[in-house]
């Protein structure tokens, strides 16, 4: 395949904006690719995707979140090594490490706890948009769409809010060492956000350990395996930095490719805004249509064929999550946006298998308040016709925008 003359490059400008032809013509011609300039097995099809999640003999989730292998440069693991290690955490950990760790999570972080904050969310998403309404124009992603999750996670962890901004800050850092396409004064610097984040937790569940109560941390550390073995608590701060990561980027990233896809398709949007009960197919549709996780890795752990490619042991695999969501064989015209589509959940956004979304029930709840209540209250909104107004990231495992100006009629002489 490495002959192929397919040209997988997601962090061009071309791809960034528009990844989904060379996704299609992947699946088409190349379903199983190597690309060299990444050393990365690409797997595009829905089929091999869910074959993949579900042989976890073969291949390994260790550094599933990790884009390249590479050793980091030596300034940056030296700033690393003054922190904990980076794992296990839940994404990356295999066998019984993993079904230990995910247990131990699950007894805390339960669907019921975030069902319970359904009227928080409501409160956060019209606290947020009390901010801006009289405005007319804002950078919605700044503004609303980081904020809106975070406060919802530390909320859960019972973080104070104010630390929200530094810990959006070091999540980025997060993200971006794990792509570790910056050069190495940059790495450097979110190497010690990371450390600082490590930090963070470390401090603050050492001074829950004893705690008694329903709150989540206090549940957390209180879990217990059948042989009774608690989590320690350098593992609960993994956790933390885990739900916090995980807990926020994605959200966003929905709630800024759920405004544009929306405004993109006004049919769609009036179908939802006249028929509340399309919400959650809506938000389902959306997740497959721009998965925010576009895609994550896992690496190779015997020689294996996949699609009838042969793949090395210690190779690594980009398993795609938005390609597979656009499959011609698992959906029909899988590249229509339509909110009534049957069945609305077939897609794999949130992955599949022993790995699949723990926060998706969160994840659902806020997508489902949040984007029909910022049409509600914002009258006509529309993307600010200005250059520029919509970035995107350029994170190429992750879809979302780092920018999106949007403008709206104010109403006089308030709105609510
Ligand atoms: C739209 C939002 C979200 C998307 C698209 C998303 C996507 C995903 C995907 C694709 C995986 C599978 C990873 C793999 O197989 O390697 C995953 C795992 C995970 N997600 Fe989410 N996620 C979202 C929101 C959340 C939220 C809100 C939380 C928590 C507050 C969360 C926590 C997790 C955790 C802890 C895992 C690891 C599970 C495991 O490995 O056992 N996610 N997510």
């Amino acid at each position: 395949m490495s002959g192929c003359p397919m040209h997988f490059d997601p962090l061009s400008a071309e791809q960034i904006a528009d990844p989904y032809p060379i996704y299609a013509r992947l699946r088409r011609e190349a379903p199983v690719f190597y690309d060299e300039a990444h050393d990365l097995w690409i797997v595009t099809r829905y089929d091999h995707v869910l074959a993949v999640v579900r042989d976890t003999e073969t291949f390994s989730s260790e550094n599933a979140v990790r884009a390249s292998v590479k050793p980091l440069p030596r300034p940056v693991l030296d700033v690393l090594a003054t922190g904990r290690p980076l794992t296990p955490t839940l994404t990356d950990s295999d066998g019984d490490v993993h079904r230990r760790l995910r247990l131990l999570v699950s007894k805390a972080f339960t669907p019921k706890r975030a069902a319970q904050m359904e009227g928080r969310v409501r409160e956060t998403v019209d606290a947020l948009i009390d901010e801006f309404v009289h405005e007319g124009r804002t950078d919605i992603i700044e503004k609303f769409a980081w904020h809106l999750p975070l406060i919802t996670i530390t909320d859960i962890l019972d973080v104070p809010r104010e630390d929200a901004p530094s810990l959006h800050r070091w999540s980025v850092s997060w993200l971006r060492l794990m792509q570790a396409t910056d050069g190495v004064e940059e790495l450097v610097a979110r190497a010690e956000d990371v450390v600082a984040m490590q930090r963070y937790f470390m401090d603050r569940i050492q001074a829950r350990v004893d705690e008694e109560g329903d709150d989540f941390m206090p549940a957390l550390l209180r879990a217990r395996t059948a042989d009774g073995r608690p989590l320690t608590v350098e593992e609960a701060m993994r956790v933390s930095v885990n739900l916090i990561i995980a807990g926020h980027v994605t959200v966003t990233r929905s709630i800024g490719n759920g405004l544009t896809t929306l405004l993109a398709h006004p049919d769609q949007l009036d179908a939802v805004m006249r028929d509340p009960d399309l919400v959650p197919a809506m938000v389902e549709e959306i997740l497959r249509y721009e998965s925010p996780a576009q895609g994550l890795f896992r690496t190779v752990r015997a020689d294996t064929v996949l699609g009838g490619v042969e793949i090395p042991a210690g190779a690594r695999l980009m398993l795609h999550w938005a390609s597979a969501n656009r499959d011609e064989k698992a959906f029909s015209n899988p590249g229509v946006f339509d909110v009534t589509r049957e069945p609305p959940a077939a897609h794999v956004a949130f992955g599949k298998g022993v790995h699949a979304c723990l926060g998706a029930p969160l994840a659902r709840l806020q997508l489902k308040i949040a984007l029909p209540r910022l049409f509600e209250r914002l009258p006509n909104l529309r993307v600010a016709a200005s250059e520029g107004a919509a970035v995107r990231d350029t994170i190429f495992f992750a879809r979302g925008f780092t920018k999106l100006d949007v403008e709206w009629d104010v109403r006089e002489p308030s709105s609510g």
